[in-house]
């Protein structure tokens, strides 16, 4: 049987690829699971400094949670079902190495919320985003009703999860969306440039960047200012800190160690 969720390790960072593209890589419990084991054995792995995730095939990034799986829940286990797509792209926001979404296809409603967990989204020019969930009856589950709106604003975000419709590439990217989009050949390429920068850089620091900046997506801007000046203090207390400004003041380029 193949991997539903394949992890492939590169030099310092990792490509995770959501591998079921006979159902456009559409979320079961089976593939949720997978990629809440990958993430955690990512997480612990110290050679890992950044993820991206994709979607296997040409298609599809995600077609959203699995719709055979969705239509077996009641009141109940519906209730269960978006807590556990919520626990586990929860992880995936709050880990402490960036995650980055290469949407190779259609992002639609678990598939927009996958992309949305991730730290940052680039798409190819054929991507579409959507919250169809309308369409079926229901309503996002996994944490778009909460992302979508912070990410455009409620207008928009009701737009598309009010309506179900769809939106290209280029309407994501004027949106906000994505940070940019790319030719179908060159996305991974591109992304991948990205997460190998990355993976340069320290890991505490970075960790404490995403850190900070979500604390300004859950507070307000004075709490978040306080959190910023901890956060910077407990930085400056690192090892790779006292190598950063060194090896700036010695001309020279930073060997960091993560400690
Ligand atoms: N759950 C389960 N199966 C899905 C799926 C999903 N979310 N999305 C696609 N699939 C399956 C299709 O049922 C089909 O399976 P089959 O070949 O066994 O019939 C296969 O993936 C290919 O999809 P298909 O619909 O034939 O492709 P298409 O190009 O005609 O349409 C979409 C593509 C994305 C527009 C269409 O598949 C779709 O609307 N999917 C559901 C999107 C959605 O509502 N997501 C939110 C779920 S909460």
């Amino acid at each position: 049987m193949n991997d539903v969720v394949l992890v492939q390790p590169r030099n310092g960072y990792a490509i995770l690829t959501i591998n079921r593209p006979e159902k456009l890589n559409a979320l079961n419990a089976e593939v949720l699971e997978a990629l809440e084991r990958a993430v955690r054995t990512l997480e612990a792995d110290a050679s890992i400094r950044c993820v991206v995730i994709t979607g296997a095939g040409e298609k599809a990034f995600v077609a959203g949670a699995d719709i055979a799986q969705l239509h077996e829940q009641d009141a109940h286990t519906g209730r269960l079902f978006a807590e556990f797509g919520q626990r586990v792209f929860n992880a995936i926001e709050r880990s402490g190495k960036p995650y980055i979404a290469a949407v190779n296809g259609f992002a639609l409603g678990g598939g927009c919320e996958l992309a949305m967990a991730c730290h940052m989204r680039f798409a190819t020019e054929n991507a579409k985003f959507g919250q169809p969930e309308i369409n079926l009856g229901i309503i996002p589950g996994y944490g778009g009703t909460q992302r979508l709106p912070k990410l455009i604003g409620a207008p928009k975000a009701l737009e598309l999860i009010l309506g179900g419709g769809m939106i290209s590439a280029a309407e994501a990217l004027s949106l906000g969306l994505v940070n940019a989009v790319h030719p179908q050949a060159d996305l991974l390429a591109v992304v991948e440039a990205l997460a190998q920068n990355l993976a340069t850089k320290a890991p505490l620091a970075l960790h404490a960047c995403l850190e900070a900046v979500r604390v300004a997506a859950d507070t307000s801007l004075l709490e978040g200012l306080h959190a910023e000046a901890s956060i910077f203090g407990r930085v400056c207390g690192t090892a790779d800190f006292k190598e950063g400004t060194q090896a700036f003041l010695e001309k020279r380029t930073a060997q960091f160690s993560g400690r």
